[in-house]
């Protein structure tokens, strides 16, 4: 087989690492890169850490409104596939080069292979919804992580080549868990001792770009009196010096540049409860049965909502702060697959 892997984002390299080992066993990958990310801490050093083979493509795509930065994706994509002729084409989650990627193969008569498939928030304001729903649409084989994603798809009629096989981002933490633990020195660079700090990681467009929900954010960052520590995403970190909102006014707070996926993996694990509005943090709480508060009034991942393992808490000061004082012990049920999703994926592809 051959396959054009179109990668972009930080979390895409994360899923395509266990996927990427598998597939070049017996097949042929071709990576490109769009260059959503490029920061070298976004993207570099995932290709290093988790040993990805470096991009066969860079588009250099970079930053800008969403037409601009899809437009300039579709374009130069087509152009590698036209030349490539793969016999599929991969895509990971649901961000622009998701869609992108996902789009031009489809025009091509080149089949779309999406993992992450079927996730769903019901909420079409947010970019991420409307690349999963036109993704979803135009694939031909739909690699689901959950019960409630193949069952997302099929209230929108879609069946055909439509599996369960788990998370790949669960295969990922299982490879790499040890490995975090034995090389990351996270926790004694930034001075943090286990279970003595919370973890905060907020990045989303409905959070950063909206000036009250931000600031909710913050008022209730400034209530909590433990040691936070937050890795802060370049959109956040712009975005906050927009709006001159300052960070002063929070104790115990230690805001650090975004870290390797080792450091991540140490720095949730050793966490005491993790405030987030990312999908795959939320999932690796899970992972890590770290008590989890997310920071958005709807999450795609509803498994890790039972017995408050995970505590939406939208934008709202008094809930963010009650699921910080919340005592809950889950019972965190295997609801993410087995860890060997990744090898599910590729024998299902050789035996089509
Ligand atoms: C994107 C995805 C989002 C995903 C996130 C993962 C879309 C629509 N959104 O959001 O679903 O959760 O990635 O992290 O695809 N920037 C830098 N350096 C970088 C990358 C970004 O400075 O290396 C800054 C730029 O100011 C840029 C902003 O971050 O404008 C947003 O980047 P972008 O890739 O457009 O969206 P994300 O918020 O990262
Ligand atoms: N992550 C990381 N370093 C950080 C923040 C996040 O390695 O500083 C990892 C995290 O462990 C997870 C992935 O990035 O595997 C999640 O990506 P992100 O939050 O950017 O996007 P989302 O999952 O919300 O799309």
């Amino acid at each position: 087989m051959k396959i054009i892997t179109v990668l972009g984002a930080r979390p895409q390299f994360i899923k395509a690492a266990p996927v990427s080992r598998v597939l070049r066993e017996k097949h042929t990958e071709l990576i490109v890169h769009t260059g959503q990310h490029y920061d070298s801490n976004m993207s570099e050093i995932f290709f290093e850490e988790l040993h990805i083979p470096k991009p066969d493509y860079n588009l250099a795509v970079g930053s800008g409104n969403h037409g601009k930065q899809t437009g300039e994706m579709l374009q130069k994509i087509e152009e590698i596939v036209l030349k490539e002729e793969p016999d599929f084409l991969l895509v990971y989650g649901d961000t622009n080069s998701t869609l992108a990627g996902a789009l031009v193969a489809a025009k091509l008569h080149i089949p779309v292979i999406h993992i992450e498939a079927g996730l769903r928030s019901f909420n079409k304001k947010m970019p991420e919804e409307i690349n999963r729903i036109m993704t979803d649409h135009v694939s031909e084989y739909l690699f689901c992580p959950t019960d409630t994603a193949v069952k997302n798809l099929t209230d929108e009629n879609i069946t055909h080549n439509v599996l369960n096989i788990g998370d790949v981002m669960y295969d990922a933490v299982l490879y790499n868990r040890e490995l975090a633990q034995e090389k990351s020195a996270v926790l004694s660079t930034n001075d943090l001792e286990k279970k003595g700090y919370h973890l905060i990681t907020i990045h989303r467009a409905e959070n950063t770009d909206d000036l009250q929900n931000i600031k909710n954010i913050l008022e209730a960052f400034s209530k909590i009196e433990t040691v936070k520590v937050w890795p802060m995403h370049p959109r956040t970190k712009h975005k906050l010096a927009s709006y001159g909102l300052d960070l002063n006014e929070i104790p115990n707070l230690k805001v650090i540049e975004p870290v390797g996926y080792l450091d991540m993996l140490t720095l949730e694990a050793n966490a005491q409860k993790i405030i987030t509005d990312s999908g795959g943090v939320q999932k690796e709480a899970y992972f890590m049965k770290v008590p989890c508060i997310t920071v958005r009034e709807q999450t795609e991942w509803v498994e890790t909502l039972e017995e408050d393992a995970n505590i939406l808490a939208g934008t709202s000061v008094e809930k963010i702060l009650e699921g910080i004082k919340k005592e809950v012990s889950p019972s965190y049920k295997d609801v993410f697959g087995d860890g060997k999703a990744s090898q599910r994926i590729v024998e299902i592809l050789e035996n089509r």
